[in-house]
């Protein structure tokens, strides 16, 4: 196979990338996109402040944009993301009775998770919901302040019963190897998988850089995870740097994931260097000219392709 897609699609994975509406207008953008990739994340369209900027006023026509885009070429489409702190409208910040609370999620989750059913594989249902540090503590949001603990739980099972078929993840960063907060997350997912609560996959963002390298034990976290009986997938992938050691950064990424049976598809967060959230990096695949970059040899080759 000669593209990510197809090379990964050998090996049973999907390979995505975070996909930007604004610039679906841009053909080498598009191109590169429908060339080298299976799978879609809308890099921000599918937020909660991008959906529901005010309370029960529904706007899916970026979404729907990207989704449509997904659906025309046979692409698949991950769904990013329904309960997160961040991108959260000010309307839903402010609300502070816990039936209200349950009433405005469950209303979000059932109407975005039912528009896009059947289209969307893989949910991030729950992001980022731990601090970061040695405390392995919740982080501080409107959902943990107002519900508890159990807000997780309560939004994994609002989930299912919106969409039965879709895959329920949690999504995180600076969980890709062992440290407090990956603890703190394993802990969750096996206490929900005990209790049965419904959790299926596991997302691990990947964002690495000089300060937050790719770990050592990577591959190891990613099993002990799949252990307990979840898929995990790599979500966000992107790493700062350069040349050769960027290639062999990536290579240890994929070569993971191929390692691990039920790692079921990778996804990096941009097509280009050109417009990569982190402004003036070169995390990505591709430079700012849509050529490929020698990460990208790397992850072609790992992936059995050439
Ligand atoms: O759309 C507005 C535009 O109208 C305005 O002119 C411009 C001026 O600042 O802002 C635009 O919104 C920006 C948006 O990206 C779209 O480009 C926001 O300011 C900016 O904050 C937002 O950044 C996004 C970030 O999430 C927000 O938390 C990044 O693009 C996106 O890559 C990043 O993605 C996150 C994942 O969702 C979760 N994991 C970490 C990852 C990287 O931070």
């Amino acid at each position: 196979a000669s593209t990510l897609g197809a090379a990964a699609a050998e090996k049973g994975r999907y390979f995505g990338a975070a996909v930007a509406n604004n610039r679906l207008g841009e053909s080498d953008y598009v191109n590169t996109l429908n060339r080298e990739f299976n799978s879609i994340t809308a890099e921000n369209e599918m937020k909660w402040e991008s959906l529901q900027r005010t309370r029960g006023n529904f706007t899916f026509t970026e979404a729907d944009r990207i989704a449509n885009h997904a659906r025309s070429r046979g692409m698949s489409l991950r769904g990013h993301t329904l309960v997160w702190h961040s991108q959260l409208p000010g309307w839903v910040d402010n609300i502070n009775n816990a039936n209200e609370l349950r009433t405005v999620m469950r209303t979000h989750i059932e109407t975005v998770m039912g528009r896009y059913r059947g289209q969307v594989h893989s949910w991030d249902v729950v992001n980022e919901a731990f601090q970061d540090g040695s405390s392995g503590a919740r982080r501080n949001s409107v959902f943990q302040r107002v519900l508890g603990n159990g807000y997780i739980e309560e939004s994994f099972r609002m989930a299912r019963a919106a969409d039965p078929n879709a895959k329920l993840c949690y999504n995180d960063y600076n969980t890709d190897g062992r440290n407090a907060k990956s603890d703190a997350v394993y802990n969750l997912v096996r206490d929900l998988k005990q209790r049965g609560v419904p959790i299926d996959c596991v997302g691990f963002q990947s964002h690495f850089n000089p300060q937050s390298p790719v770990p050592n034990d990577y591959q190891a976290n990613l099993q002990r995870f799949a252990d307990l009986g979840v898929e995990v997938q790599i979500t966000e992938l992107d790493i700062e740097g350069s040349g050769t050691a960027q290639a062999n950064d990536y290579r240890r990424v994929i070569q993971a994931c191929l390692n691990v049976s039920r790692c079921t598809g990778i996804t990096v967060w941009g097509v280009t260097d050109k417009y990569s959230w982190r402004s003036g990096g070169t995390p990505l695949l591709f430079d700012g000219n849509y050529n490929k970059k020698p990460a990208y040899d790397a992850v072609l080759a790992t992936l059995g392709g050439s």
